[in-house]
């Protein structure tokens, strides 16, 4: 619903039936009764409040990633929303989160309980870009998030809507998660007991959990029909911890099937063409593609190129034989991006992402709720160093980053725009610029492979 100042969304989350599988029931943990949840649409600078009721068995809490979001309504990992049926208490959720984690200790002082309903308020000061929200519970993100709780969140702003780009039916939010699946159809997590305990750090663990079905919107390998036209896709990689090497195949004549106009946190300064797309856990990549490039008829295949066997195709596109005309086009300036100095940086911070047989730590430390990391002052722009011995997707809270150097080299061809995600590789070196701004709090940094982050790979930042 909307008033003056406000959109309002109500979500319940709860256990629903799906077809994931033809002729299979799938129980899954979801938003409203859907996976993906349901899409929630906003208006930069216009508040967006989203109240979510807990109909679920377990506790949750709901994160925006990529929202400019104040710390109360950002999904703090313990800020919990109890089962509305009362099945939990304090006690219950503390002890859970201590044995969710590896090593972990709880410190009841940062708890924040809700009974059953929360409100979270985005007052979405950023511009347009393609968000998603999904779980943040500590201890079970991995677990939450597989099970389904994942949708998107589009940001709206008068800059991009007065591009030419395509859009209705023309622009299509593609969520692409891999799942295993049981015999009767339910989601399989391995490795784990119902309530998802963790057994540690085991080898099964050390790349995180790994489906051998690729979904798009919540079905296996789709197919999607279009028409010879300019189509705007946002591809999310909302995996718990596979990456993608995304390609058309065939190649259109000439490549360059993939033309980025926009990154995590939005448009692009102008676009960027691709053959193909790397994308790390929780990146965006929003791209147009222009399937008049393509005889009628074709039937044009989304390939994983890091995959094999099973994981190896995404989905399909069927190109229609008519040739409507397109008044769409991707013009060379896109938009006003302005970058950020690193020169001007008032202090750089190094952060080690170390994973080992004990634990994935940064800077050699577990998670710990309410212990930072950092202390940024807001206003000011910093220098985060990220440096790893394996491969981590970085992602930061708070305030979308720009790539400076990698290796101490240009930012590689997936690291342009404003990012809240960055890949970061075995024995690499990526350097960030940001800027801290409007909400002081708690924040956090966390490798956004959902196992890495559940078995302590995150940390607070406290911006003062
Ligand atoms: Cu998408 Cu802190 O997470
Ligand atoms: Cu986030
Ligand atoms: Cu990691």
């Amino acid at each position: 619903s909307t008033s003056g100042t406000t959109d309002s969304y109500d979500i319940t989350q709860r256990v629903a039936e799906l077809e994931i599988l033809p002729g299979l029931r799938t129980k899954a943990w979801t938003y409203g009764g859907t996976f993906p949840g349901p899409t929630i649409v906003s208006r930069s600078g216009r508040r967006t409040v989203v109240r979510h009721r807990n109909e679920l068995d377990q506790p949750v809490v709901v994160h925006l990633h990529g929202g400019h979001t104040p710390a109360a309504s950002d999904g703090y990992p313990t800020s919990l929303i109890l089962p509305a049926n009362g099945s939990y208490d304090a006690h219950r959720a503390a002890q859970d989160m201590a044995g969710g984690k590896h090593g972990m200790s709880m410190d009841h002082g940062t708890m924040d309980l809700a009974e059953g309903v929360r409100s979270y308020t985005y007052p979405l000061k950023q511009r347009a870009a393609t968000l998603w929200y999904h779980d943040h519970r500590m201890g079970y993100t991995r677990a939450s998030v597989w099970m389904g709780l994942a949708g998107f969140h589009l940001v709206h702003d008068d800059e991009e809507e007065r591009l030419p780009l395509p859009g209705g039916d023309r622009d299509i939010p593609l969520m692409i998660t891999d799942r295993s699946f049981a015999e009767d159809g339910s989601f399989r997590y391995p490795l784990v007991d119902p309530e998802f305990h963790t057994p540690g750090v085991t080898d099964a663990y050390m790349n995180g959990v790994l489906g051998d079905v690729v979904l798009v919107n919540g079905a296996p390998w789709p197919v999607h029909e279009v028409e010879r036209l300019r189509y705007r896709l946002r591809f999310l990689n909302a995996s718990n911890a596979r990456l993608y090497k995304l390609e058309l195949d065939p190649q259109p004549e000439g490549g360059d099937a993939f033309v980025q106009i926009g990154s995590d946190g939005g448009l692009l300064a102008g676009p960027r063409r691709h053959d193909s797309l790397e994308i790390a856990p929780a990146e965006r990549f929003d791209v147009v593609v222009d399937f008049s490039r393509y005889r009628p008829g074709t039937k044009v295949r989304l390939l994983n190129r890091f995959g094999d066997g099973t994981t190896a195709e995404v989905m399909r596109f069927d190109v229609g034989s008519g040739s409507p005309a397109d008044d769409t086009t991707v013009p060379e300036k896109l938009s006003e991006v302005v970058s950020l100095d690193p020169g001007r940086a008032s202090v750089t911070r190094d952060f080690h992402f170390r994973g080992s047989a004990e634990g994935w730590t940064i800077n050699d430390l577990e998670y710990q709720p309410g212990r930072a990391l950092a202390r940024p002052k807001l206003g000011q722009t910093e220098v985060w160093r990220f440096t790893t011995n394996f491969h981590h997707p970085i992602h930061l809270h708070l305030d979308h980053f720009q790539v400076v150097s990698r290796n101490n080299r240009d930012p590689g061809a997936f690291d342009h725009g404003w990012k809240d995600t960055v890949d970061l590789r075995p024995a690499e070196a990526v350097e960030v610029v940001v800027r801290f701004t409007d909400y002081a709090g708690p924040f956090m940094l966390h490798c956004h492979n959902l196992e890495h982050e559940d078995m302590a790979m995150m940390g607070d930042f406290i911006t003062e």
